[in-house]
């Protein structure tokens, strides 16, 4: 099991991100395809296998779709972070290039200078040193050495850091210091979140701050739709609803 999460591990876009979450996102792969896996134990993980093979790219796929990820490597958007560049490394995520447009209407949605950001991508980045006193940003992926180089070449009072987000006791100890900040941004984060481990939104909801989360809308032939998501507004109770550019915000106080 520690190779195959090794080998798994071993594409550079995928080597940043915490163990114990590549090691989750197998367990659910495994546990959808018990024969197959029993198979490899017969076979003692034979790299050369169909099945070795086949969960080495199934749950590099899914990795892929959980963590977003950059049209270029890391190194291209770090070159552009140093030579301040910032709106066109924003342009490299997909998530922050598709709100790109609409970053001053967002912005609107933020009172405070305090912010956590929970699965922030680069999303940080849209944010001018004067807009912040203090910034927490998290992340699974390689975007946290990113953030902070944004945070040190700006001087900005910010920390990013490598968490997985889906574990509830990480989550737990994030509601602690939560009080310590005006505001708490999940924006795209939580669908992907629940898939993991469920129930994971009500102990996101209880952020002690006033919480933003968005969810990205569907395009169906150009026509832009929001889906019910009936569960979430269940579980958020009382709640604002905006709709900017591409994106459903849900503001919870
Ligand atoms: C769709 S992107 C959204 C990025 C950013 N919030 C934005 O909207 O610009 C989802 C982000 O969540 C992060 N993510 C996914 N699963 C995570 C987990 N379990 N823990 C921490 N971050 C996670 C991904 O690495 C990725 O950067």
């Amino acid at each position: 099991m520690e190779k195959l999460i090794a080998k798994i591990m071993q594409k550079k876009e995928l080597s940043s991100l915490s163990k114990s979450f590549v090691e989750k996102i197998l367990k659910e792969v495994i546990s959808e395809k018990k024969d197959f896996f029993s198979e490899l134990e017969k076979k003692n993980y034979n790299p050369k296998s169909k099945e070795y093979k086949f969960f080495v790219k199934e749950v590099r796929k899914r990795l892929r779709v959980v963590y977003g990820s950059f049209d270029e490597d890391k190194e291209s958007v770090k070159k552009l972070i140093d030579e301040k560049k910032y709106d066109e490394a924003l342009k490299k995520h997909v998530s922050t290039r598709e709100r790109l447009p609409f970053y001053g209407e967002f912005l609107e949605l933020i009172s405070g200078k305090k912010i956590m950001d929970l699965g922030c991508g680069l999303n940080p980045l849209a944010f001018k040193k004067e807009y912040i006193e203090n910034y927490l940003a998290i992340d699974i992926g390689q975007e946290v050495e990113l953030v902070n180089r944004y945070f040190e070449n700006e001087k900005i009072r910010g920390d990013a850091k490598l968490l997985d987000l889906s574990d509830k006791s990480v989550v737990r100890e994030l509601v602690n210091v939560s009080a310590n900040f005006d505001v708490c941004l999940m924006l795209k984060l939580v669908d992907t979140l629940e898939s993991t481990t469920r129930d994971i939104t009500d102990e996101l909801l209880k952020m002690k701050c006033k919480k933003i989360i968005s969810f990205p809308l569907q395009s169906i032939g150009g026509k832009k739709i929001a889906p019910q998501r009936n569960w979430f507004k269940k579980k958020a109770g009382k709640y604002d609803r905006k709709v900017i550019g591409n994106e459903e915000f849900f503001i919870v106080e």
